[in-house]
C-alpha cells in the first residue's frame, strides 16, 4: 500500500526540475487529461517553475508531490489554485492531478488528494472546490466521485486535439454552506 512506501508534502522551488519531468510525462502519455500542451509546457523554464513554486507556498495555492520514501522520486502531484480576488476567493480548483503509470492502483491519487482537501479546508473564505476532468479519464472520475466530488456540469468540446474532441465533466465539492 502507498502509505507505508509513499511520503506526501507540498513541492517548494527545489522540486522545480522534478515537477517540470513529471508534468512533461503526464502531458506526452495522458493528452486528453490536461488542457496544457506539450509544446507549450517545454516552453516553460526550469527557473520559471521554480519562481512559481517558491512564491505559490504561503497562499491558497500549492503543488502536492507524492514522494517514494526510499528515493524521494516524485512519482504523483496535484494541483491547487484559489484566485485571490474578494468576489471569487470562496472558489478554490483542483488541477493537474497525474500519478505515474507504474504507481497507479495503490492507493497514490487517494493520498494526494486527502493532502490537498485537508489543507484546502485550512485556508479562509474557501468554501467550495471545483475540478474539471475529461469524460473518458474513467479512473480519475471515480476518484473524485468517492471523495464527495457531485457533478454539475458537462463541458463539451472542451478540448481540441487534432480533429478529436473531449468533453469534460464539471465537479465540485461544497464545503459551506
Ligand atoms: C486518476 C489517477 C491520478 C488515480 O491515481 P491512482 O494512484 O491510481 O489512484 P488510487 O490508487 O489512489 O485510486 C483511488 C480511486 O480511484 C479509482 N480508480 C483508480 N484506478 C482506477 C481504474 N483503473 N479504474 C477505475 N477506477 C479507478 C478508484 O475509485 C480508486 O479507489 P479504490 O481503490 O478505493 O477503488 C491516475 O489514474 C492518473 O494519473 N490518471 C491519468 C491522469 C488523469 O486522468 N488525471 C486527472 C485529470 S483531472
Amino acid at each position: 500500500m502507498a502509505e507505508s512506501e509513499i511520503e506526501v508534502r507540498k513541492l517548494g522551488a527545489e522540486d522545480a526540475q522534478s515537477f517540470w519531468q513529471l508534468r512533461l510525462a503526464g502531458l506526452e502519455q495522458e493528452p486528453r487529461a490536461f488542457t496544457e500542451s506539450v509544446e507549450e509546457h517545454r516552453k516553460m523554464a526550469v527557473d520559471e517553475v521554480a519562481r512559481r513554486l517558491k512564491g505559490t507556498v504561503a497562499h491558497g495555492n500549492f503543488v502536492m508531490g507524492a514522494f517514494t520514501k526510499n528515493e524521494d522520486r516524485l512519482v504523483g502531484m496535484a494541483g491547487f489554485f484559489q484566485r485571490p480576488g474578494p468576489k471569487i476567493r470562496h472558489r478554490g480548483l483542483i488541477w493537474g492531478v497525474y500519478v505515474q503509470s507504474e504507481w497507479r492502483k495503490q492507493g497514490v491519487g487517494r493520498l494526494l488528494l486527502a493532502e490537498v482537501l485537508r489543507l484546502a479546508r485550512t485556508i479562509p473564505d474557501l468554501e467550495q472546490i471545483h475540478l474539471a476532468v475529461a469524460t473518458d479519464q474513467s479512473a480519475a472520475r471515480r476518484l473524485y466521485a468517492s471523495l464527495g466530488f457531485e457533478t454539475y456540469g458537462r463541458d463539451v468540446h472542451a478540448l481540441k486535439l487534432g480533429d478529436s474532441y473531449v468533453d469534460e465533466e464539471l465537479m465540485l465539492l461544497q464545503l459551506k454552506g
